[in-house]
């Protein structure tokens, strides 16, 4: 029998049990042993949980519990859950997480104890929650040099521009529906900030590529200061608004990675990616582009990437599972105002005649937007395709001349 302890029983964590207890016949039959799950760690009470007598407050009943062998953490944050992790591992209890906080901070780091302690450390519901992202990666595209990676991998932002772009619905009343739903983090400015993104893109990075890629590395723009006028722009354009989480390997060895809202054309897959679904468009040297696409986020969804790691903990037991990266502390992501874009910007002026003048000499491909209805004093349009530094250098030499009020990337995936 193999002893399984969850810590965390919010949205996910009781997802978890929920899915373990609906599925266990053909769970144990997958894994081929026998389990269960022992301890349920959390500081709550949950008197009507049919489960109530597994409940704990206290990490020591699993921790010293040594007919645990496999962890599950979904308490979300890094802290108590690397304490308890780095525990559980070096005590060698095998560990499978949905914290992407914790993996793109911690990632390397709990990687090489478990391969020290010879357990596993899975974590395939921190990216994409239920789609199967990361084994993919690391096993069916090994043979693969991945040269980039498009996602957009926050359900949240995904379904709030949704609703702004199907429905023309403001984004606080999309961000409270998503929230009602169960989709958004706990602080949801993880979430219209871009940071749980930006976590997510860590960890894609970090495992395609082989090192370890942190968070404040990654240039991250949130969601928040998009407007429907923007979106109509972007329909315009016959392109809509998305949060699109980056990375690319460069000829130098380095590698790029980012996040932010992008103008992406209706003709590229990710476009047609709505509401809470999420989507990673992988480029390999062979394999040319491959996308994965799935529910991003939601209770059963993520426990079903959590529970597939489960099973694949109890198979592995007695030999470590390969999913790995190293750590690392040189030069090694590129200064984002080195890529090479075009990008819409929408500015308002007293006199947008020298404004249009002044622009057109800056920037020799330089196309103007029009929209119905739009403001006499703004001015919308697109520049050509430069290092994001030298826009930005263009926009500059004209800022006396009008105030910026929007300013998004355009990408070509
Ligand atoms: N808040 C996250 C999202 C949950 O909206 O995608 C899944 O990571």
């Amino acid at each position: 029998m193999v002893k399984i302890a969850v810590m965390g029983h919010g949205v996910v964590g009781s997802g978890v049990v929920e899915v373990f207890y609906k599925n266990r016949e053909s769970i144990q039959k997958k894994a081929d042993c026998q389990m269960d799950i022992a301890h349920i760690l959390d500081l709550r009470d949950f008197p009507d949980s049919p489960y109530k007598e597994k409940f704990t407050k206290s990490f020591d009943d699993i921790i010293n519990d040594d007919e645990v062998k496999i962890v599950v953490e979904v308490m979300g944050g890094v802290n108590p859950a690397y304490d308890f992790v780095k525990r559980c591992l070096l005590k060698g209890k095998s560990v499978a997480t949905s914290n992407k906080e914790l993996v793109a901070t911690k990632g390397a780091e709990l990687l090489k104890i478990a391969g020290e302690t010879g357990t596993n450390f899975l974590f395939e519901a921190s990216v994409g929650g239920g789609i199967p992202i990361l084994r993919p990666l690391s096993q069916c595209l090994a043979a693969n040099d991945i040269i980039e990676i498009d996602g957009i991998l926050n359900g949240t932002t995904n379904y709030i521009l949704t609703k702004m772009i199907k429905e023309q619905v403001a984004f606080s009343d999309a961000l409270k529906n998503a929230q009602e739903l169960g989709y958004a983090e706990r602080d949801p400015s993880a979430d219209i900030e871009g940071a749980d993104a930006c976590r997510k893109i860590c960890i894609l990075a970090s495992l395609s590529y082989g090192k370890h890629v942190y968070p404040d590395e990654v240039y991250t723009e949130g969601i928040t200061k998009i407007s429907l006028t923007d979106v109509a722009y972007a329909e315009s354009m016959n392109s809509v608004i998305k949060l699109i989480g980056r990375s690319k390997k460069l000829k130098n060895g380095k590698v790029t990675a980012t996040v932010y809202p992008a103008i992406i054309s209706k003709d590229c897959q990710l476009a047609n990616v709505d509401d809470v679904y999420n989507a990673v468009c992988v480029k390999g040297d062979a394999i040319g582009d491959v996308v994965f696409y799935g529910k991003g986020a939601g209770k059963l969804p993520t426990a079903s990437a959590v529970v597939a790691d489960v099973i694949d903990c109890a198979k592995h037991i007695h030999a470590r599972k390969l999913i790995n990266w190293e750590d690392r502390s040189d030069d090694y992501v590129e200064e984002y105002k080195n890529d090479v874009l075009s990008k819409y910007i929408r500015m308002t002026s007293n006199d947008i005649e020298s404004l249009k003048n002044s622009l057109k000499q800056q920037f020799n491909d330089i196309q103007f937007l029009t929209l119905k209805d739009a403001d006499e004093n703004e001015i919308a349009f697109t520049t050509g395709e430069l290092m994001e530094k030298v826009i930005d250098e263009k926009l500059s030499a004209v800022a006396d001349m009008g105030e910026i009020v929007s300013s998004i990337r355009i990408l070509n995936i």
